[in-house]
């Protein structure tokens, strides 16, 4: 069977791949672009551990073809942290011990941020509504709920900050490196 050619942006980045017409995103994420981040629960789109945003809208990847995201842009958990600075959900999940096992925290924490990119202000109701579709088998919701919560009261902080000047390029600098 030939395969589809697609074309998209992960993460960020222009990604190209070759991908069987039946094939699963998340197959594509974990054995053709070499993000293990998304994890395969059920498959069935009961569990919530394969959560990834198609257009900044929250999916199971289990149920999207790969090639649907054709020109499309996708985030997976590997795109949440900015380098080696991670995510306020990521330090808070940390924070809050919000995992044992950690197979269901990549799901929470895509799930958990598309949350709060469309309501940076949830109330405990409407994190927990939010993320009905993901599964925990192990640590419990409360912490899970409690680490959201504090996220969503650190992001509000830094939006109050005023943004960070970006660095001046001047010509004499790159001369003065140069000849260093
Ligand atoms: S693996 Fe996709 S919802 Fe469970
Ligand atoms: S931390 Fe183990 S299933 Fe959630």
């Amino acid at each position: 069977m030939s395969g589809v050619h697609v074309s998209t942006t992960i993460n960020g980045d222009p990604v190209e791949f070759v991908c069987q017409p039946g094939e699963v995103l998340l197959d594509v994420l974990r054995n053709r672009v070499g993000l293990t981040g998304a994890k395969e629960g059920c498959g069935t789109g009961d569990c919530g551990t394969c959560s990834v945003t198609v257009d900044g809208r929250l999916v199971c990847s289990c149920l999207v073809l790969g090639a649907e995201v054709e020109g499309r842009t996708v985030t997976t958990v590997e795109g949440m942290a900015d380098g080696a600075d991670l995510h306020p959900l990521q330090k808070k999940f940390i924070e809050h011990a919000a995992l044992q096992c950690g197979i269901c925290t990549p799901g929470f924490l895509v799930a958990a941020k598309a949350l709060l990119d469309r309501n940076p202000d949830p109330s405990e109701e409407q994190i927990r509504y939010a993320l009905a579709g993901n599964l925990c088998r192990c640590t419990g919701y409360d912490k899970i709920v409690r680490a959201v919560q504090a996220a969503a009261k650190d992001l509000a902080v830094d939006a109050t900050k005023p943004a960070k000047p970006a660095p001046k390029k001047t010509t004499a600098g790159k001369s003065a490196k140069k000849t260093a």
